[in-house]
């Protein structure tokens, strides 16, 4: 499996995923959920309105996966990080989660690449250099003969940094 890092923008990347840090409640909302309903358009949120009424949104940790609408990548899986409050909370397993749950969903729909944006580390406020590590880690655990490419999109220079050094290790 290859890893690749890049600093820009997720809703722009032809994979055949890309991976959404969404709310437990599938509402969309700021940062990267944002860019992506409004890159992929509405009929991403109608996707994620059926599941809220299937089966009432997405508990930390777990990932459910949509239309990507009009964003270049094929599908959608939205994810959704620990809310960061102080460590002591199981962040760091619903985290790892996060990124193996999405892997295996990617996995089982058949998709070869995927890319993921540095879950909770806006809004939900888990620090960036220990997030990177949960990532990186976890994506490097997961074996898989279907997932050939992930990619890591970093969208501040901070965060690009901290990738950058991990993943040069
Ligand atoms: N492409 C890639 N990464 C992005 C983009 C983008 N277009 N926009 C923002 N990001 C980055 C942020 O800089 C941050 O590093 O995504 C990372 C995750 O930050 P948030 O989007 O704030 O997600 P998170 O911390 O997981 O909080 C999720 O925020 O937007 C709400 O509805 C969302 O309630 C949920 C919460």
């Amino acid at each position: 499996m290859e890893l690749q890092l890049i600093k820009g923008d997720i809703t722009k990347l032809y994979v055949d995923v890309i991976v959404n840090a969404a709310n437990s409640g599938l509402m969309g909302g700021g940062g990267v959920d944002e860019a992506i309903h409004r890159a992929g358009g509405p009929e991403i949120m109608d996707e994620c309105r059926s599941i809220r009424e299937r089966q009432g949104g997405c508990p930390a940790g777990e990932a459910v996966i949509t239309t990507s609408g009009s964003l270049p990548a094929k599908k959608l899986i939205h994810t959704v990080g620990p809310v960061w409050k102080g460590g002591n909370n199981d962040e760091k397993a619903k985290l790892h989660a996060c990124y193996i749950n999405s892997l295996k969903l990617a996995e089982s729909n058949g998709l070869q690449s995927i890319a993921f944006p540095n879950i909770s580390t806006g809004v939900y406020g888990y620090p960036k250099a220990e997030a990177a590590e949960v990532a990186i880690n976890a994506v490097k655990s997961f074996k898989s003969n279907v997932i050939v490419k992930v990619v890591f999109v970093c969208f501040d220079d901070e965060n690009h940094q901290l990738y950058s050094q991990s993943l040069s290790k």
